[in-house]
Protein backbone atom coordinates (compact mmCIF):
# COMPACT_ATOMS: atom_id res chain seq x y z
CA UNK A 1 0.00 0.00 0.00
CA UNK A 2 1.29 3.73 -0.85
CA UNK A 3 1.80 5.96 1.58
CA UNK A 4 0.03 8.99 1.27
CA UNK A 5 2.18 11.95 0.18
CA UNK A 6 0.17 14.76 1.92
CA UNK A 7 0.96 14.42 5.42
CA UNK A 8 -1.99 17.01 7.21
CA UNK A 9 -0.12 16.47 10.35
CA UNK A 10 3.34 18.31 9.19
CA UNK A 11 1.64 21.82 9.61
CA UNK A 12 0.24 20.48 13.07
CA UNK A 13 3.66 20.06 14.13
CA UNK A 14 3.49 23.07 16.51
CA UNK A 15 2.30 26.35 17.40
CA UNK A 16 4.25 28.41 14.65
CA UNK A 17 3.56 25.59 12.00
CA UNK A 18 -0.60 25.97 13.53
CA UNK A 19 -0.45 29.33 13.16
CA UNK A 20 1.05 29.84 10.29
CA UNK A 21 -2.04 28.29 8.36
CA UNK A 22 -4.98 29.42 10.72
CA UNK A 23 -7.81 30.28 8.36
CA UNK A 24 -10.04 31.85 11.05
CA UNK A 25 -8.70 34.80 13.85
CA UNK A 26 -11.20 36.26 15.89
CA UNK A 27 -10.35 39.61 16.54
CA UNK A 28 -11.96 41.72 19.29
CA UNK A 29 -12.48 45.34 17.27
CA UNK A 30 -15.08 43.16 15.86
CA UNK A 31 -16.96 42.02 19.03
CA UNK A 32 -19.94 44.32 20.00
CA UNK A 33 -20.67 43.88 23.78
CA UNK A 34 -23.85 43.99 25.31
CA UNK A 35 -24.79 46.38 28.17
CA UNK A 36 -28.07 46.45 30.24
CA UNK A 37 -28.57 49.90 32.08
CA UNK A 38 -31.01 50.27 34.62
CA UNK A 39 -31.76 53.06 36.61
CA UNK A 40 -30.53 54.44 39.52
CA UNK A 41 -26.67 55.07 41.00
CA UNK A 42 -24.07 53.78 41.79
CA UNK A 43 -26.08 50.20 40.68
CA UNK A 44 -24.25 47.14 39.78
CA UNK A 45 -27.01 44.40 40.27
CA UNK A 46 -25.59 40.91 39.01
CA UNK A 47 -28.50 39.27 36.82
CA UNK A 48 -28.82 35.80 37.90
CA UNK A 49 -29.16 33.75 34.62
CA UNK A 50 -26.37 35.00 32.97
CA UNK A 51 -23.32 35.14 35.54
CA UNK A 52 -20.77 38.09 35.12
CA UNK A 53 -23.29 40.05 33.56
CA UNK A 54 -24.58 42.92 35.51
CA UNK A 55 -27.47 46.08 35.16
CA UNK A 56 -25.43 49.26 35.60
CA UNK A 57 -27.12 52.42 36.02
CA UNK A 58 -25.70 54.92 34.26
CA UNK A 59 -23.16 57.00 36.25
CA UNK A 60 -21.26 53.78 35.39
CA UNK A 61 -21.26 53.37 32.23
CA UNK A 62 -18.41 55.69 31.41
CA UNK A 63 -15.66 53.37 33.52
CA UNK A 64 -16.95 50.42 31.70
CA UNK A 65 -16.83 51.91 28.47
CA UNK A 66 -13.36 52.74 29.84
CA UNK A 67 -12.30 49.21 30.66
CA UNK A 68 -14.14 47.91 27.06
CA UNK A 69 -11.42 50.51 25.74
CA UNK A 70 -8.60 49.32 27.41
CA UNK A 71 -9.57 45.62 26.43
CA UNK A 72 -9.80 46.29 22.56
CA UNK A 73 -13.34 46.62 22.15
CA UNK A 74 -14.81 49.49 20.13
CA UNK A 75 -18.61 48.64 20.16
CA UNK A 76 -21.12 48.32 22.54
CA UNK A 77 -24.97 47.86 21.88
CA UNK A 78 -27.40 49.05 24.70
CA UNK A 79 -30.44 48.00 26.24
CA UNK A 80 -32.54 49.78 28.76
CA UNK A 81 -34.65 49.16 31.49
CA UNK A 82 -37.18 52.32 31.84
CA UNK A 83 -38.27 53.71 35.08
CA UNK A 84 -42.09 52.91 34.28
CA UNK A 85 -43.44 50.59 31.17
CA UNK A 86 -46.62 51.46 29.87
CA UNK A 87 -49.05 50.07 27.27
CA UNK A 88 -47.50 52.17 24.22
CA UNK A 89 -44.02 51.54 25.50
CA UNK A 90 -43.49 55.57 25.45
CA UNK A 91 -40.62 55.39 27.73
CA UNK A 92 -38.73 54.03 24.13
CA UNK A 93 -38.63 57.49 22.68
CA UNK A 94 -39.00 59.88 25.60
CA UNK A 95 -36.37 62.77 25.36
CA UNK A 96 -34.85 61.48 29.25
CA UNK A 97 -35.34 58.16 28.78
CA UNK A 98 -32.72 55.61 30.36
CA UNK A 99 -31.30 55.13 26.90
CA UNK A 100 -31.17 58.48 25.82
CA UNK A 101 -29.34 59.54 28.95
CA UNK A 102 -27.42 56.80 28.80
CA UNK A 103 -25.73 57.50 25.02
CA UNK A 104 -25.67 60.83 25.94
CA UNK A 105 -23.72 59.91 29.22
CA UNK A 106 -21.37 57.38 27.29
CA UNK A 107 -21.09 59.97 24.42
CA UNK A 108 -19.79 62.57 26.84
CA UNK A 109 -17.21 60.15 28.72
CA UNK A 110 -15.96 57.69 26.39
CA UNK A 111 -16.46 59.31 22.71
CA UNK A 112 -14.62 56.57 20.78
CA UNK A 113 -17.07 54.28 22.07
CA UNK A 114 -19.33 53.62 19.16
CA UNK A 115 -22.99 53.44 20.76
CA UNK A 116 -25.23 51.11 19.00
CA UNK A 117 -29.08 50.49 20.28
CA UNK A 118 -31.77 47.97 20.47
CA UNK A 119 -34.71 49.42 18.87
CA UNK A 120 -37.98 47.85 20.47
CA UNK A 121 -40.76 48.29 22.66
CA UNK A 122 -40.63 45.06 24.51
CA UNK A 123 -38.23 46.38 27.38
CA UNK A 124 -40.71 49.58 27.68
CA UNK A 125 -44.59 47.96 27.14
CA UNK A 126 -46.52 46.58 30.23
CA UNK A 127 -47.68 43.81 28.06
CA UNK A 128 -43.76 42.81 26.92
CA UNK A 129 -44.63 42.57 23.12
CA UNK A 130 -42.32 44.25 20.77
CA UNK A 131 -45.09 46.05 18.73
CA UNK A 132 -48.29 48.20 20.08
CA UNK A 133 -51.52 45.75 20.75
CA UNK A 134 -54.34 46.39 18.67
CA UNK A 135 -57.18 43.19 19.32
CA UNK A 136 -54.94 41.47 21.17
CA UNK A 137 -52.76 41.05 18.38
CA UNK A 138 -49.12 43.47 17.67
CA UNK A 139 -50.36 45.88 15.19
CA UNK A 140 -47.79 45.74 12.66
CA UNK A 141 -48.23 48.85 11.05
CA UNK A 142 -49.24 51.61 13.80
CA UNK A 143 -45.92 50.22 15.52
CA UNK A 144 -43.70 50.78 12.53
CA UNK A 145 -44.17 55.12 13.41
CA UNK A 146 -42.83 54.37 16.97
CA UNK A 147 -39.60 52.26 15.90
CA UNK A 148 -39.11 55.39 13.79
CA UNK A 149 -39.70 57.27 16.74
CA UNK A 150 -37.39 55.68 18.95
CA UNK A 151 -34.47 55.60 16.70
CA UNK A 152 -34.68 58.71 15.66
CA UNK A 153 -34.50 59.95 19.19
CA UNK A 154 -31.58 57.77 19.71
CA UNK A 155 -29.86 59.31 17.29
CA UNK A 156 -30.59 62.60 18.67
CA UNK A 157 -29.17 60.99 21.85
CA UNK A 158 -26.14 60.96 19.94
CA UNK A 159 -25.89 57.20 19.23
CA UNK A 160 -23.57 56.50 16.00
CA UNK A 161 -25.74 53.23 14.63
CA UNK A 162 -29.45 52.03 15.38
CA UNK A 163 -30.28 47.93 15.24
CA UNK A 164 -33.96 47.30 15.34
CA UNK A 165 -35.00 43.81 17.10
CA UNK A 166 -38.52 44.02 16.57
CA UNK A 167 -39.54 42.13 13.82
CA UNK A 168 -41.97 43.76 12.13
CA UNK A 169 -42.65 44.18 8.65
CA UNK A 170 -41.39 47.18 6.93
CA UNK A 171 -39.30 48.55 10.04
CA UNK A 172 -35.65 49.37 8.41
CA UNK A 173 -37.52 51.38 5.29
CA UNK A 174 -39.38 53.21 8.09
CA UNK A 175 -36.25 53.88 10.14
CA UNK A 176 -34.18 54.87 7.10
CA UNK A 177 -36.40 57.45 6.01
CA UNK A 178 -36.88 59.06 9.59
CA UNK A 179 -33.36 59.01 10.06
CA UNK A 180 -32.36 60.41 6.47
CA UNK A 181 -35.24 63.24 6.88
CA UNK A 182 -33.70 64.20 9.95
CA UNK A 183 -29.93 64.58 9.03
CA UNK A 184 -28.94 61.28 9.84
CA UNK A 185 -28.68 59.95 6.89
CA UNK A 186 -25.12 58.66 8.32
CA UNK A 187 -26.26 56.34 11.15
CA UNK A 188 -26.52 52.89 9.49
CA UNK A 189 -28.69 50.29 10.55
CA UNK A 190 -27.71 46.89 11.86
CA UNK A 191 -30.98 45.14 10.93
CA UNK A 192 -31.79 41.65 13.08
CA UNK A 193 -32.75 40.26 9.87
CA UNK A 194 -33.01 36.55 10.72
CA UNK A 195 -34.50 36.96 14.41
CA UNK A 196 -36.17 33.58 15.36
CA UNK A 197 -38.81 32.99 17.64
CA UNK A 198 -36.42 31.32 20.45
CA UNK A 199 -36.11 29.62 23.78
CA UNK A 200 -32.68 30.82 24.02
CA UNK A 201 -33.33 34.57 24.84
CA UNK A 202 -34.86 33.01 28.14
CA UNK A 203 -31.77 34.47 30.74
CA UNK A 204 -31.71 37.59 28.68
CA UNK A 205 -35.77 38.35 29.35
CA UNK A 206 -35.03 38.07 32.94
CA UNK A 207 -32.43 40.93 33.00
CA UNK A 208 -33.94 43.26 30.80
CA UNK A 209 -37.63 42.06 32.18
CA UNK A 210 -39.41 41.78 28.95
CA UNK A 211 -41.09 38.31 29.22
CA UNK A 212 -44.85 38.97 27.07
CA UNK A 213 -47.44 38.91 29.68
CA UNK A 214 -49.54 37.25 27.74
CA UNK A 215 -48.95 34.87 24.07
CA UNK A 216 -45.65 34.38 22.60
CA UNK A 217 -43.46 35.99 19.97
CA UNK A 218 -44.04 33.74 17.18
CA UNK A 219 -46.18 35.99 15.56
CA UNK A 220 -43.69 38.09 14.39
CA UNK A 221 -40.61 36.34 15.14
CA UNK A 222 -39.18 33.46 12.16
CA UNK A 223 -39.88 29.76 12.96
CA UNK A 224 -36.97 27.57 13.74
CA UNK A 225 -37.81 25.34 11.60
CA UNK A 226 -37.46 27.67 8.22
CA UNK A 227 -34.07 28.68 6.33
CA UNK A 228 -35.10 29.54 2.92
CA UNK A 229 -37.53 32.10 4.77
CA UNK A 230 -33.95 33.49 6.00
CA UNK A 231 -32.70 34.61 2.58
CA UNK A 232 -36.49 36.38 2.04
CA UNK A 233 -36.31 38.31 5.52
CA UNK A 234 -32.63 39.12 4.78
CA UNK A 235 -33.16 40.51 1.08
CA UNK A 236 -36.50 42.51 2.41
CA UNK A 237 -34.03 44.35 5.13
CA UNK A 238 -31.44 44.74 2.21
CA UNK A 239 -33.78 46.48 -0.17
CA UNK A 240 -35.01 49.14 2.74
CA UNK A 241 -31.80 49.64 2.86
CA UNK A 242 -30.12 47.55 6.09
CA UNK A 243 -26.12 48.11 6.13
CA UNK A 244 -25.39 45.17 8.65
CA UNK A 245 -28.06 41.81 8.59
CA UNK A 246 -27.48 39.86 11.71
CA UNK A 247 -28.66 36.85 12.46
CA UNK A 248 -29.92 35.70 15.65
CA UNK A 249 -29.25 33.56 17.67
CA UNK A 250 -26.09 32.24 16.47
CA UNK A 251 -24.82 28.82 17.87
CA UNK A 252 -28.08 26.62 16.63
CA UNK A 253 -28.49 28.93 13.55
CA UNK A 254 -24.81 28.31 11.79
CA UNK A 255 -26.02 27.01 8.81
CA UNK A 256 -28.33 30.32 8.11
CA UNK A 257 -25.41 32.47 8.95
CA UNK A 258 -23.19 30.87 6.20
CA UNK A 259 -26.31 31.25 3.75
CA UNK A 260 -26.69 33.98 4.20
CA UNK A 261 -22.74 35.24 4.27
CA UNK A 262 -22.76 33.29 0.52
CA UNK A 263 -25.52 34.89 -0.85
CA UNK A 264 -25.00 38.39 0.07
CA UNK A 265 -22.35 41.24 0.10
CA UNK A 266 -23.25 43.07 2.94
CA UNK A 267 -21.72 42.36 6.49
CA UNK A 268 -23.19 39.90 8.45
CA UNK A 269 -23.44 40.11 11.98
CA UNK A 270 -24.49 36.73 14.53
CA UNK A 271 -25.85 37.60 18.44
CA UNK A 272 -24.15 35.23 20.47
CA UNK A 273 -27.61 35.28 22.51
CA UNK A 274 -28.30 34.66 26.49
CA UNK A 275 -29.14 31.57 26.13
CA UNK A 276 -26.42 30.53 24.39
CA UNK A 277 -23.91 32.26 27.09
CA UNK A 278 -25.75 30.97 29.78
CA UNK A 279 -25.03 27.08 28.96
CA UNK A 280 -21.36 27.50 28.69
CA UNK A 281 -21.66 29.20 32.20
CA UNK A 282 -23.73 26.68 33.89
CA UNK A 283 -21.52 23.46 32.62
CA UNK A 284 -18.38 25.61 33.14
CA UNK A 285 -19.82 26.03 37.19
CA UNK A 286 -20.37 22.52 37.63
CA UNK A 287 -16.62 21.80 36.43
CA UNK A 288 -17.85 19.83 33.27
CA UNK A 289 -16.56 21.78 30.46
CA UNK A 290 -13.55 24.54 30.59
CA UNK A 291 -15.18 27.79 29.98
CA UNK A 292 -11.97 29.68 28.10
CA UNK A 293 -11.74 27.33 25.91
CA UNK A 294 -15.55 26.40 25.21
CA UNK A 295 -16.39 30.25 25.01
CA UNK A 296 -13.26 30.43 22.33
CA UNK A 297 -14.20 27.70 20.37
CA UNK A 298 -17.63 28.68 20.08
CA UNK A 299 -16.63 32.52 18.89
CA UNK A 300 -14.61 31.04 16.33
CA UNK A 301 -17.33 28.84 15.20
CA UNK A 302 -19.33 31.87 14.31
CA UNK A 303 -17.16 33.41 12.84
CA UNK A 304 -15.99 30.38 10.41
CA UNK A 305 -19.75 30.04 9.72
CA UNK A 306 -19.23 33.62 8.24
CA UNK A 307 -20.29 36.11 10.93
CA UNK A 308 -17.97 38.79 10.51
CA UNK A 309 -19.11 40.92 13.18
CA UNK A 310 -20.38 38.46 16.72
CA UNK A 311 -22.21 40.06 19.57
CA UNK A 312 -21.40 38.66 22.61
CA UNK A 313 -21.79 38.61 26.49
CA UNK A 314 -18.48 36.77 25.96
CA UNK A 315 -17.00 40.17 24.55
CA UNK A 316 -14.65 41.12 27.36
CA UNK A 317 -13.41 37.49 28.63
CA UNK A 318 -13.00 37.01 24.45
CA UNK A 319 -10.23 40.09 24.30
CA UNK A 320 -8.82 39.10 27.45
CA UNK A 321 -7.76 36.04 25.71
CA UNK A 322 -6.76 37.69 22.80
CA UNK A 323 -4.71 39.96 24.75
CA UNK A 324 -2.77 37.42 26.46
CA UNK A 325 -2.17 35.73 23.09
CA UNK A 326 -3.32 32.60 24.85
CA UNK A 327 -5.84 32.19 21.28
C1 LIG B 1 -35.66 42.49 22.33
C2 LIG B 1 -34.48 41.66 22.25
C3 LIG B 1 -34.34 40.35 22.72
C4 LIG B 1 -33.00 40.03 22.59
C5 LIG B 1 -32.36 41.13 22.00
N1 LIG B 1 -33.31 42.12 21.78
C6 LIG B 1 -35.34 39.45 23.36
C7 LIG B 1 -36.47 38.94 22.61
O1 LIG B 1 -36.66 39.15 21.43
O2 LIG B 1 -37.28 38.28 23.27
C8 LIG B 1 -32.37 38.75 23.02
C9 LIG B 1 -30.94 38.82 23.39
C10 LIG B 1 -30.42 37.66 24.16
O3 LIG B 1 -31.11 36.65 24.41
O4 LIG B 1 -29.24 37.72 24.52
N2 LIG B 1 -36.32 42.83 21.26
Amino acid sequence: MMFPEYRPRRLRRNEQFRSLVRETRPAADQLIYPLFVQPGKNVREPVSSMPGVFRISVDQLGAEARECRELGLNHLLLFGLPDKKDSMGSGAHAKDGIIQRAIRELKNKAPEMMITTDVCLCEYTSHGHCGVLIDHGVDNDATLEILARIALSHARAGADMVAPSDMMDGRVAEIRQALDENNFDMVPIMSYAVKYASAFYGPFRDAAECAPQEGDRQGYQMDPANSREALREATLDLEEGADILMVKPAVAYLDIIRQLRDEFDLPVAAYHVSGEYAMIKAAAAKGWIDEKRVMAETLLSIQRAGADIIITYYAKDMARLLREGKF
